[in-house]
């Protein structure tokens, strides 16, 4: 959470700067700022977005040298106060941090009681005194009194330092939040993701935990915390401008709601053939016998990647017959942790920057197991720490809400999944060569639903302003009541939930009355009879019964007050389809009730800390 973004070279720095925040914003937007170094540090900040910074920002200034932040508040609230950059007491000090410094409270007071006055609530401005405070004992280093300093900070932090005493550089180092070096012609760059420096530069080197780097117009050292010089790959960016930018669109959303038939085409090409029934993953093929040997899966997962995660399990138990335990990335480390030698972990991240992933990822590896990944960003985090893995290959995903990278990882899991059973010989060549030329389809049955997604202006109209909604799903269509649910509150604030649709009776059928909106995702065949109960004892409590159908299903049609069909596919594939009416129908809604959708209160798009 929160984007970092620094510039040394030739170019007014604020100019780079704000670019680059304003494509970081989805990773906070609670407030902004940047330090220039104009001859001296010259701070500028403010709660808000980072329009408003701009606004702060004299259109004179002539640095080449800066640092700026765009905010996810941990600690103390958005405000001007609290925006980051923070300084040390000399003010010739100032920096941006992302993360969280758990024993900022004991460092505050030490330095409390050498004279330190503080004047935010945040822990960051902690790490800017404790420098200050090492250097003052350390003159004759600044490089060495940040390590020092870095030494003792226990908790996260991607860091961006610059001090007016070397105006020609700029200190970053990593501990569990990411940052990268922009390597350009006489310039260099660092952000916390590549999207902020994709316009400058495709050559991009990653930094890893425990790495601190200075960096100066023409060159960059790399070192570890305890001094060892490192040299460092160069990776190769492959990343357009037309990509990050909303081509168009009034939103980010909406723009990759529709462009989930060419994310999906492409997740597949390269590795479906339907001519011959077969699939080519690379990024696995070493570990595929030993993904065949595991007694079981075990996914690991955040949010809507978690509801991928459901859909894995029920395509890797039906197909593959290998148990599937789906988990909380979040919970796996607060469990007896019995997940070792012999099992295979599979973790499903977008941003491959998920603190809490990351966090299971790397417990399961210490304690012996294969661990997977299903990532989007290319080089992030988790890409890189996982034994091995499939892409997604959606895009930058830059709506806080997630759409295409679903339907990209529940492709991928797909894949996977249908792969697995070959290899095992769980699967008929019969099954396998209809699902996988079906497979093959999907993008242009996707097309048609994006095609007629007026339809649902009405029903999107109607219920906008409904205070609480439910969404109910049976076997694969479980985990897309999950993620539907989780689409409407998030965006547009609307109390949702998603529920198996048998557990309605257990407790959420008391909500029931005509003033609430029931989503049925009836989109898979086998379902039918009970989802037409469901139905049934819903519309007798006089709930409104808005419905995701199959092309052709009159009995639930007939039932529902509003309903919308999507084409016909194999049950495992109906996700992939029914999943696109509720995002448009969450997008529509958020829309109408003015909410800004694509970074909605509170949220970020990737969520670095614990
Ligand atoms: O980048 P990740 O896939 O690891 O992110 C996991 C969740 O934070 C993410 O899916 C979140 O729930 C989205 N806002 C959902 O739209």
């Amino acid at each position: 959470m929160c984007g970092i973004v620094g510039y040394i070279g030739e170019k007014r720095a604020s100019d780079v700067i704000i670019k680059g925040l304003k494509r970081l914003e989805y990773r906070g937007y609670d407030s902004a700022g940047v330090a220039l170094f104009n001859g001296e540090l010259e701070i500028k900040k403010c709660k808000g977005k980072v329009v408003k910074l701009e606004s702060l920002l004299t259109k004179d200034d002539q640095a080449r040298v800066g640092i700026g932040h765009t905010r996810w508040a941990t600690h103390g609230e958005p405000n001007d106060i609290n925006s980051h950059p923070h300084t040390s007491s000399n003010g010739k000090l100032a920096l941006v941090h992302n993360g969280i410094i758990e024993n900022y409270n004991s460092l505050k007071k030490i330095l409390e009681s050498k004279g330190h006055t503080f004047y935010s609530q945040t822990d960051t401005e902690v790490l800017a005194k404790l420098i200050e405070d090492v250097y003052s004992k350390n003159s004759d280093d600044f490089k060495k009194s940040v390590q020092i300093a870095l030494s003792q900070i226990e908790g996260t932090y991607g860091v961006a330092i610059i001090h007016s005493d070397f105006p020609d550089q700029i200190i970053v180092a990593r501990k569990g939040s990411p940052l990268l070096i922009g390597v350009g012609d006489n310039e260099m760059l660092i952000a916390s993701d590549a999207s902020a420096v994709a316009e400058y530069t495709d050559q991009v080197v990653y930094l890893d935990d425990g790495e601190i780097a200075v960096i100066k117009k023409d060159d960059y050292q790399v070192h570890t915390l305890d001094d060892n010089s490192l040299i460092k790959e160069v990776h190769e960016l492959a990343l357009s401008i037309e990509e990050i930018e909303k081509g168009g669109y009034e939103f980010f959303m909406h723009k990759e709601i529709f462009e989930q038939p060419k994310a999906i085409s492409d997740c597949l090409r390269g590795r479906l053939d339907p001519e011959n029934g077969t699939i080519t993953l690379g990024g696995i093929k070493d570990v595929l016998e030993k993904m065949a040997d595991a007694k079981r899966l075990i996914i690991a997962a955040c949010g809507t990647s978690w509801h991928s995660g459901i859909v894995g399990e029920y395509l890797f138990e039906s197909l593959a017959k290998v148990s599937v335990e789906v988990e909380y990335a979040s919970e796996l480390r607060y469990k007896e942790s019995l997940i070792g030698e012999g099992d295979v972990m599979i973790v499903i991240s977008q941003s491959g920057e998920t603190a809490d992933t990351l966090a299971a990822l790397r417990q399961a590896k210490e304690n012996g197991a294969l661990v997977l990944g299903v990532v989007n960003v290319v080089g992030s985090t988790i890409a890189r720490e996982t034994d091995a893995g499939v892409y997604i290959h959606a895009g930058p995903e830059i709506g806080v809400a997630s759409t295409k990278a679903f339907t990209g990882q529940v492709t991928v899991l797909t894949l996977m999944a249908i792969k697995l059973a070959q290899v095992k010989g769980t699967i008929s060549k019969e099954k396998a060569d209809r699902l996988i030329k079906e497979l093959n389809r999907i993008p242009s049955k996707m097309e048609k639903i994006l095609e007629k997604s007026s339809e649902l202006d009405a029903v999107s109209n109607l219920f906008s302003y409904a205070p609480n909604f439910l969404y109910l799903g049976r076997s694969f269509g479980f985990p897309v009541a999950l993620e539907g649910a989780l689409k409407l509150k998030e965006i547009s604030y609307i109390h949702a939930e998603g529920y198996p649709a048998a557990e309605m009776k257990h407790g959420p059928i008391a909500l029931i009355d005509e003033m609430m909106p029931v989503v049925v995702i009836a989109g898979t065949n086998h379902t039918n009879d009970k989802m037409v109960s469901n139905i049934e004892e819903v519309r007798a409590r006089k709930g409104r019964i808005i419905s995701i159908i199959t092309e052709g299903n009159e009995e639930v049609e007939n039932l529902s007050e509003f309903s919308f069909s999507v084409p016909d596919t194999e049950d495992e594939f109906s996700p992939l389809l029914t999943v696109i009416p509720l995002q448009i129908l969450s997008y529509n809604i958020a829309v109408n009730r003015g909410c800004d959708v694509d970074q909605p209160r509170n949220l970020a798009k990737s969520v670095t800390v614990e």
